[in-house]
């Protein structure tokens, strides 16, 4: 029986946090480990999820999807190194506004589709909390910083209100003396912490080289805390689909599941 994807959308109020690298990586992280996803490219200004993939050539989109009723299944690409399934964004498009309706639907047909995990990059900034609600979840991105942190609270208040279920990753930890801790973020933060990833510059080796950092650099910071991202996420999928090819969670899976 096919099982309905959990849909994840990645938001912040602040841009350049960290979402599309993130949303990359995890995704990318996930198809490692045997789990079907979709990444979609849901940033309706400035779509940047192909040049991370070297997928920037895509003619057609999730714009096509949208505004055209193109069959979403036509638009869907493939990123052969990782295995990843990506709706891309168009970077010849101009930005656009989608309506709650439009989303609607979108997730609809996405929802029918056999993944394990779909995964939206957004734009960032306040967004219908309509459209939001119609996530599974919403993880918001922030950096350790004050405007960064109370934007993304004031986010997450909107969330809390509408019952979305929310989580929230630190992005670009370097642990300096200035930033914001874990402790100080949670006390702010009415919501599950997702943890923290650090500031790692092979995440930017990996998208000058269109390679996301994840699928080649094991040992780096950034990979690790990926990983563990992911591994969170595959483990507490609520529909606990499970992974086609051999991996680590399935064979932790098996071995727990022995009397
Ligand atoms: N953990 C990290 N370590 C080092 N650099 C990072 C890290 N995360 C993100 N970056 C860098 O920060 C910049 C912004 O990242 P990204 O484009 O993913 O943010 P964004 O939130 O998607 O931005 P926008 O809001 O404009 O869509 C990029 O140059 C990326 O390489
Ligand atoms: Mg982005």
């Amino acid at each position: 029986m096919a099982v309905k994807p959990y849909l994840i959308r990645i938001a912040s109020q602040k841009g350049g946090v960290g979402k599309t690298t993130i949303a990359v990586n995890l995704s990318a992280a996930l198809a490692q480990k045997g789990y079907d996803v979709l990444l979609v490219d849901a940033d309706t200004t400035n779509p940047a999820c192909g040049f991370h993939l070297g997928m920037e050539k895509s003619n057609r989109g999730y714009y096509d999807v949208i505004k055209k009723g193109s069959n979403i299944k036509e638009a869907i690409g493939i990123h052969a190194p990782s295995g990843l399934h990506v709706l891309n964004g168009r970077i010849d498009a101009m930005p656009f506004v989608i309506s709650y309706a439009e989303a609607k639907r979108f997730v609809a047909s996405a929802s029918k589709l056999p993944y394990d995990f779909v995964i939206l990059d957004t734009q960032p900034g306040f967004y219908d909390p309509k459209i939001a609600e119609l996530a599974d979840e919403v993880l918001f991105v922030t950096t350790p910083d004050m405007p960064s942190c109370t934007s993304t609270i004031k986010l997450s208040i909107e969330a809390n209100n509408r019952m979305v279920k929310h989580a929230l990753l630190i992005n670009r930890v370097q642990g300096t003396r200035y930033e914001l801790n874990e402790r100080e973020i949670a006390d702010m933060y009415e919501g599950r912490m997702s943890g923290k990833l650090p500031e790692d510059p092979l995440v930017q080796e990996g998208i000058a080289s269109q390679i996301p950092v994840v699928l080649n650099r094991k040992k780096s910071p950034f990979v690790k805390a990926i990983n563990r991202l992911a591994d969170m996420y595959a483990l507490n999928k609520p529909s606990k689909a499970q992974p086609r090819r051999s991996s680590v969670i399935s064979i932790f899976r098996r071995r727990k599941s022995q009397p």
